[in-house]
């Protein structure tokens, strides 16, 4: 079951109009809430992200937050997986083509459901494969827009050379991954690139740190240097549906000893726990 502009539906009854601004212009943001056991977890956070998208595309947020946490429980109820990601859009709606904002036009409303599959035992134990290129995206990534074609094109690249998922860098500096948050191990201190508006501020990003500070990992927020990256001892790439994952080849040369290490370890062990207490209070 999906939700459209104020109906619950089947998929495949759902219709959005050809003069979409999402389908004409790709003029829209979008959210992904993973949810455990029926449980959305750090929704709050993913509709303050939400809003700042909105607020930096200049869009009105359709709903109140009230409004949003009921319309994303009523989906969750209504699909059949304990384990969920929610995709909520939010386009500037119907309007005859124009690049310009249309005036008085009903923001269109769009959510569905699909299994959440955190990677496999197997995937953790032998990590994943990823390759670097240059981040050739706008200059404001901090907004979850639904015009993905340079993270589409980018991630494709990593598929045609086997791997999961591309690496960027800009200036000589990493920014994030082409549908991740990427973080590297450099002298036993775990490092993080700065927020701003070269990158998603994720929301898993933001556990990592969390955890990081609880457990006493020494973590430092700081811009990455090229070799850095490439002379990691560990790279781990996060996001609401992969969680926390080793990276253990770049660009076809082992990650360190090539398996995924110590920080790796503690912080998915951190991050699983956490989430169960998480669950277990709600
Ligand atoms: N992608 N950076 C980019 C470019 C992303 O697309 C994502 C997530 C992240 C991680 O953010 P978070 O931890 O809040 O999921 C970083 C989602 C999962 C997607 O588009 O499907």
């Amino acid at each position: 079951m999906i939700y459209l502009n104020g109906e619950f539906m089947p998929m495949e009854e759902a219709r959005i109009p050809v003069l979409d601004r999402g389908f004409i212009f790709g003029d829209g943001i979008y959210e992904v809430v993973p949810v455990y056991s029926r449980h959305p977890f750090r929704l709050r956070e993913h509709l303050l992200r939400m809003q700042h998208s909105l607020d930096g595309i200049g869009l009105p947020n359709p709903h109140t937050e009230a409004q949003w946490s009921d319309l994303v429980h009523r989906l969750i109820a209504l699909n059949e997986p304990e384990d969920q990601s929610l995709y909520l859009h939010v386009t500037r709606g119907v309007a005859k083509r124009d690049h310009a904002f249309p005036r008085g036009v009903q923001p269109t409303v769009f959510m569905m459901s699909n299994p959440l599959v955190t990677p496999s035992r197997e995937t953790l134990e032998a990590g994943v494969a990823a390759i670097s290129a240059a981040d050739n995206r706008w200059l404001r990534c901090d907004i979850k827009a639904i015009s993905l074609l340079p993270n589409v094109l980018l991630r494709q690249m990593a598929v045609d050379a086997g791997a999961v998922e591309t690496i960027l860098l800009r200036e000589g500096f990493l920014t994030e991954g082409a549908a991740s948050n990427i973080f590297v191990v450099k002298d036993d201190i775990l490092l993080a690139p700065p927020k701003g508006n070269l990158m998603l501020p994720g929301i898993t990003y933001d556990v990592v740190l969390e955890l990081a500070m609880g457990h006493g990992i020494a973590h430092e927020v700081r811009k990455i240097a090229e070799d850095e990256l490439f002379s990691a001892s560990e790279i781990l790439l996060t996001s609401s549906t992969k969680e926390i994952t080793p990276i253990t080849s770049l660009d076809g040369k082992a990650v360190g000893n090539g398996k995924p290490g110590l920080f790796f370890w503690k912080l998915h062990g951190a991050y699983q726990e956490f989430k169960n207490s998480v669950m277990r209070r709600a």
